[in-house]
């Protein structure tokens, strides 16, 4: 069976930056390290960092006084950040710049006078954070359908931003929505969706059409990871998510000559190993890369750990 491999798939730099942001603090703090919420949606880098010394929060009021705090790469709404900063503690935020760059789109546009809508899921802490970032709040919608429900104060001040792990397409058709209903609406386009989700969704897009099966590496949490499978789904190719080798059936392969694996941009590569690991234990494989984008992108890490890191980045 050929086995194709998507380009590029697995950690974007928000990952990678937020990842190393824990363990450097571990390495300069020592443990424990505090995290709100998963620091990034992936079950195996969790396990990994709690097993040098991460412990993994919900609230804030579960944080000793005085513990280094971690905010996770979705960022947090501004009432956390006040919340820490009453009980002084040392935080170190792991936000993705692009999520913080979405904050700040919103901001503007709060500060301006103009409504302001969210695309993007309910319930997704990137969502929670964002919404709690927007004075005055947000109106969240996640359809055709709840765009049809909006009800803004001034049809003519009316603006938007999104979530950053959406998928492209089904972006665009609420964004033609909004056109459609406000024809003054502000907003980015799909620029909001970051880099990482839309080359990972390009790259599926070409990997669905060479193979049968796609399997996406990635957490059941991991919003990115199942819009890439739904893209797979929606081309008509059997796709699975995929948390670890573990999950892989062999009966998905059967009759199929080439099989397509990609994974979310929360997921390492040591998982992609693993998987094609087991790929060759079920029936002898021939693995190929399909060309692809290249990312180069690397963020800054926070200042107070560039001496551990012995650089900025
Ligand atoms: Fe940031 Fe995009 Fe990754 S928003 S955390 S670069 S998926």
């Amino acid at each position: 069976m050929r086995v194709i491999l998507a380009q590029p798939r697995g950690f974007c730099a928000g990952v990678e930056r937020a990842v190393e942001i824990v363990e450097l603090a571990i390495r300069k703090y020592g443990p424990p390290v505090y995290v709100r919420h998963e620091i990034v949606h992936n079950k195996r880098v969790v396990e990994k960092l709690r097993s040098i010394g991460a412990r993994f929060v919900d609230e804030l009021d579960e944080i000793p006084d005085g513990a280094i705090t971690v905010f996770s790469a979705h960022g947090v709404a501004q009432k956390v950040a006040d919340d820490a900063g009453l009980r002084d503690l040392p935080v170190i935020d792991a936000t993705c710049p692009l999520v913080a760059k979405v904050h700040r789109e919103g901001q503007r546009y709060a500060e301006q006078g103009y409504d302001v809508i969210l695309i993007g899921h309910e319930g997704h802490p990137e969502v929670e954070g964002t919404r709690g970032r927007i004075p005055g709040g947000v109106h969240l919608v996640s359809s055709v359908d709840d765009v049809d429900r909006l009800r803004v104060r001034d049809p003519a001040k009316v603006s938007y931003i999104t979530q950053t792990t959406l998928s492209v397409d089904d972006t665009r058709v609420i964004i033609d929505k909004l056109k459609q209903r406000f024809p003054q609406v502000a907003g980015p386009d799909v620029r909001d969706i970051c880099y990482a989700t839309q080359n990972r969704q390009q790259a599926v897009h070409l990997l669905a059409q060479h193979v049968g099966v796609i399997l996406v590496v990635g957490s059941p949490n991991s919003s990115n990871s199942n819009r890439l499978r739904e893209i797979a789904a929606e081309m008509g190719i059997a796709s699975y998510l995929i948390d670890t080798a573990d999950d892989i059936n062999p009966a998905w392969f059967a009759n199929v000559d080439a099989v397509g694996v990609t994974a979310g941009a929360s997921a390492p590569e040591e998982l992609v190993q693993e998987v094609l690991n087991r790929l060759g234990q079920i029936t002898p494989v021939e693995i190929e890369n399909l060309e692809g984008v290249e990312e180069n992108v690397r963020f800054k890490l926070p200042e107070m750990l560039w001496d551990v890191a012995g650089s900025p980045y």
